[in-house]
């Protein structure tokens, strides 16, 4: 059997305007929706980011990667991600019915967004449909394809590109949670990650969301017990930072270090946000910062506001300030909005992708 993959570069969903933002009383992707009513199931997922509260890199591994120790949790920012089979009607829109499935991207215009297959998401599509057996995979260049029934991947972005949240490997999970459904692949949580640990380190986490502790390239999980819930401003940089980048100036600016992530669990399990915000270790802070010395004045400056800790999120530039509770975090984000491009209060943990409406 074959997968067709069509994946296109940029399309409008009606309902949005130029700038990106949804018009008024319009739903993401409404265009989407409205076809997706015309000609058959629609899958909805939300899928949050994720933090790192703790990373060590403990060396270079023989496949090139970085050995990491890591404590990783979702936050309340998420990506959705509407999946459907669209085209014109009468065409067998049951996946079961096709050996050919051409699979498309839409998206709003985001600068630094991967367009078509370079997509995370995209990519996931393919992976998932040859693991499950259910399409064969292989890319077509033509247009025909526009004129054949296909699935849609409809991607509202609110997650920072190559921010350190995990973007990316997020929509990658959203995907192989939405399509699972909609082509009735029936694999199992366990199978996703595994299809999703081919696709990238983060993806096996974004899988399953909540809070766990990493070991491996990252992808070797075990979850950990964590009580209530934590406040934090997300606080974005201007610019990304790819995460190779910063696993180079690593190489380049530091050694292997021996810091164990027990302070972080213990105020994890006992519910301590000032053990917590004293414990956050990131060991690619330095690296990051010889890429990008602002960031090094940033995380001073969220200190000195009144944050209970504050820690460089994942590979960066994105950086996280703890704070006591909501309110607190409302007030952090309200003194420190000036210095950052984009800041946000958001809360951990925040689940795994979710089936939402369409
Ligand atoms: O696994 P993923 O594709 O998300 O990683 C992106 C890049 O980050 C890799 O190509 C690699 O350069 C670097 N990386 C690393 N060690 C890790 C995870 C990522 O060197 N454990």
């Amino acid at each position: 059997m074959l997968l067709c993959v069509r994946a296109e570069r940029t399309y409008h969903a009606r309902g949005r305007r130029r700038d990106g933002a949804l018009e008024p009383g319009a739903m993401g992707g409404i265009g989407v929706t409205r076809e997706i009513a015309a000609d058959g199931p629609c899958v909805s997922v939300r899928v949050p980011a994720k933090i790192n509260l703790f990373l060590a890199v403990r060396g270079v591994r023989e496949d090139g990667y970085h050995e990491l120790v890591t404590v990783m949790q979702t936050v309340s920012v998420f990506d959705k991600l509407r999946v459907a089979v669209v085209g014109p009607p009468g065409q067998g829109h049951h996946p079961a019915s096709r050996r050919r499935m051409g699979v498309e991207l839409w998206h709003d215009l985001v600068a630094g967004l991967p367009a078509g297959a370079d997509n995370l998401a995209v990519r996931a599509a393919l992976a998932l449909g040859e693991a499950a057996g259910v399409l064969d995979v292989t890319a077509i260049r033509d247009d025909n394809s526009r004129a054949n029934a296909r699935t849609v991947i409809d991607l509202d972005k609110d997650i920072p590109i190559a921010g350190g949240m995990a973007g990316g490997s997020a929509d990658a999970a959203g995907a192989l949670t939405a399509l699972n459904r909609l082509w009735g692949c029936e694999l199992t949580k366990d199978d996703l990650r595994a299809v999703g640990a081919r696709l990238g380190s983060d993806v096996p986490f974004c899988v399953v969301g909540g809070t766990a502790l990493a070991t491996g390239r990252g992808n070797a999980l075990a979850q950990v017990l964590c009580r209530g819930t934590f406040h934090w401003v997300v606080c974005q940089a201007g610019e990304p930072l790819p995460t190779a980048d910063v696993y180079r100036s690593w190489d380049t600016h530091c050694k292997p270090s021996e810091v164990e992530p027990d302070a972080v669990l213990q105020a994890l399990r006992s519910e301590d946000a000032v053990a917590l915000g004293a414990a956050l270790h990131n060991d690619l802070e330095p690296a990051a910062f010889a890429l990008r010395p602002e960031l090094e004045d940033h995380k001073k400056f969220l200190l000195d506001a009144g944050a209970l800790g504050a820690v460089l999120s994942g590979s960066g530039p994105t950086l996280l300030a703890l704070a006591e509770d909501a309110k607190a975090a409302q007030e952090l984000s309200e003194r420190v909005a000036a210095e950052f491009p984009q800041v946000r209060v958001a809360r951990s943990p925040a689940g795994g992708p979710e089936l939402v409406a369409c």
